[in-house]
């Protein structure tokens, strides 16, 4: 029989597929009825006079997304007891799924990324002004829904956002003259990312029980998850291929963007690194060059072992929580969601 193009990339795909995957679809499942109020939630927010800003976000929307924050926020909460999620936390889960949006609007025009999701970027189908403004309207959207709730969630949901932008304005690039340590690359990557995951599981807790340990304990295990969840996204950047990242592969080497592979690739002082990054121009060959070379090199290896230590972290966040109601089944999916997030790398 023969094989299409589609069929072979849906192989490949599968192929990726292993045991941490069939648990990760019950942690989607569990949480799939909070999801389906949060998405309602998130598209009433996107009414406006101007038909671009709802357009721009139904455009993200449509393009998939695991909705992984508010997955985290529903099954933090659900951990804990609440069984069917509150308007409150579904009005937070939307939130912070509205500010994701937001930041991917913003991040694409700052990086030039004409990609993502396998489709062209926002500001590449509308135009940069549209784009820009389309997040800033998804970003007061959220402050809309954040702002109804306890002087907790507004001071922490402003707490992440200034993060967000900090983590944005701080990565540089690998050419500005200034080196990076491993400690600058987790300050800008638990600002950039683990900031919202941090959030999810914070508010998650807090809307489910009066104990500020715990509340605590789940942001440090969003924390520690997102930080793993970017270290792998940064390792894919130069081991998978297009039909998984959605955007070509090496972008990163391309942008000279200081990600864990980068960095580690900087310190193991081969300096094939220093001259690569401090070329004036990266063709594509260069690239090509780099990103086979690194995709099988012991940078790669040494990347996927820190990403383990910070999943391992994520779970003994998780771990130390005791509480009456500690829903088991629950506290298996949100492993699960970090055992898969290896996975996809390993
Ligand atoms: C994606 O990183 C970027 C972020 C997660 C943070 C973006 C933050 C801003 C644009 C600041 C604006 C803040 C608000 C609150 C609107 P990446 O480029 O490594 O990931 P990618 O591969 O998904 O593009
Ligand atoms: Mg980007």
């Amino acid at each position: 029989m023969q094989t299409t193009e589609s069929d072979s990339k849906q192989q490949k795909l599968q192929g990726r597929i292993g045991p941490a995957a069939s648990r990760v679809v019950e942690a989607f499942a569990g949480a799939a009825p909070g999801l389906a109020l949060v998405e309602e939630r998130i598209k009433s927010c996107l009414r406006s006079d101007a038909e671009l800003l709802e357009t721009i976000p139904h455009y993200l929307l449509t393009q998939g997304g695991k909705r992984i924050r508010p997955t985290l926020a529903l099954l933090s909460a659900r951990m804990l007891g609440m069984v069917r999620p509150s308007s409150e936390l579904v009005d937070v889960a939307a939130g912070i799924e509205l500010i994701h949006m937001a930041t991917l609007l913003h991040d694409d025009i700052i990086d030039e990324s004409p990609t993502r999701r396998h489709k062209r970027s926002a500001y590449v189908e509308f135009g940069m002004m549209p784009s820009l403004l389309a997040g800033d309207f998804l970003l007061v959207r959220a402050f809309g829904l954040c702002a109804r709730l306890d002087s907790f969630i507004i001071e922490e949901t402003e707490r992440t956002c200034i993060e967000l932008t900090e983590g944005e304005i701080l990565e540089g690039v690998l050419n500005d003259g200034i080196t990076r340590s491993f400690e600058d690359y987790l300050d800008v990557v638990g600002k950039k990312t683990s900031s919202l995951f941090k959030l999810a599981g914070k508010v998650g807790a807090h809307l489910s029980t009066s104990d500020p340990e715990i509340t605590e304990a789940l942001g440090e295990f969003g924390h520690f998850a997102g930080t793993a969840f970017q270290m792998i996204d940064d390792i894919l950047d130069v081991t998978a291929d297009e039909d998984l990242l959605g955007k070509p592969a090496g972008t990163d080497l391309r942008q000279r963007t200081p990600s864990l592979v980068n960095i580690a690739w900087l310190q193991s002082e081969d300096p094939a690194a220093t001259e690569f990054f401090a070329s004036e121009k990266i063709s594509e060959a260069d690239a090509k060059h780099a990103l086979d070379y690194l995709s099988q090199s012991a940078v790669v290896s040494e990347c996927r072992e820190i990403a383990c230590e910070y999943a391992a972290k994520a779970r003994a966040s998780l771990n130390k929580i005791k509480h009456p109601e500690l829903q088991l089944d629950t506290k298996e999916q949100l492993l699960a969601i970090v055992d898969y997030t290896l996975e996809r790398c390993l």
